[in-house]
């Protein structure tokens, strides 16, 4: 299944989700290495030309469903679904293509207003109702309390405490969180 395959645009809140264009893509550039975006990722300060490749690439790309959050056509965040096998047996295939990564980034002039939390709920929304996925998890570093706050109020588990197991440039080895949740898990909440 490509990016083409999914039903977009999708709603996520007050925002639209839709895939990548070049227009959308420079409006990422204009905050996504500001230092307020990079503190908490893995993947710090990107060169536009190599972030342009990788985001139009994603349309063709069948294990990543990223995407563009919109509000009134201003791109304020972007929302990552990355498709990957999940643990299992070579006995049967279930585990092929089961489970996502799922990620987030909001333009810290639009942080706060819950933003973050619509658009991984939309992808959350994606992973399961359409892409029919068993389980997404997503990690961070635990110092990242809004992103994780996110994570919690999506009904996500914390399924790991990793103690100093995360590099960061800055603070050396600090503690990371990987959250998980099934698909059963997202279709009884409340
Ligand atoms: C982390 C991030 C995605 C949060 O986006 P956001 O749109 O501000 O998040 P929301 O408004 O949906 O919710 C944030 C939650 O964190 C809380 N929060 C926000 N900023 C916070 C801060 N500095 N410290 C503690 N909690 C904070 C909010 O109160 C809310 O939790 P609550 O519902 O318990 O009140 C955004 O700040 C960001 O893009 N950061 C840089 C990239 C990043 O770290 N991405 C995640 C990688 S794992």
């Amino acid at each position: 299944m490509t990016t083409s395959d999914v039903t977009w645009p999708r709603s996520a809140g007050p925002l639209t989700l839709r895939p990548p264009t070049p227009e959308a893509v420079d409006d990422i550039l204009t905050w996504r290495n500001r230092p307020e975006v990079t503190r908490w990722l893995l993947r710090t300060t990107v060169d536009p030309d190599a972030f342009r490749t990788a985001w139009l690439g994603v349309v063709d790309d069948p294990r990543d469903q990223s995407a563009v959050a919109e509000l009134d056509g201003v791109v304020v965040g972007t929302g990552s679904l990355e498709v990957r096998d999940g643990m299992g047996q070579s006995d049967g295939d279930a585990w092929r293509g089961a489970e996502g990564d799922l990620g987030y980034l909001v333009d810290p002039a639009y942080a706060g207003r819950g933003f973050a939390t619509a658009i991984a709920g939309a992808m959350l929304d994606l992973a399961f109702s359409e892409l029919g996925l068993h389980r997404v998890t997503a990690g961070c570093f635990a110092d990242n309390v809004a992103s994780w706050r996110v994570m919690e109020r999506l009904g996500m588990r914390r399924e790991q405490h990793g103690v100093r197991d995360s590099w960061h440039a800055e603070l050396g080895w600090i503690d990371g969180y990987t959250y998980g949740i099934l698909a059963e898990e997202w279709r009884s909440r409340g």
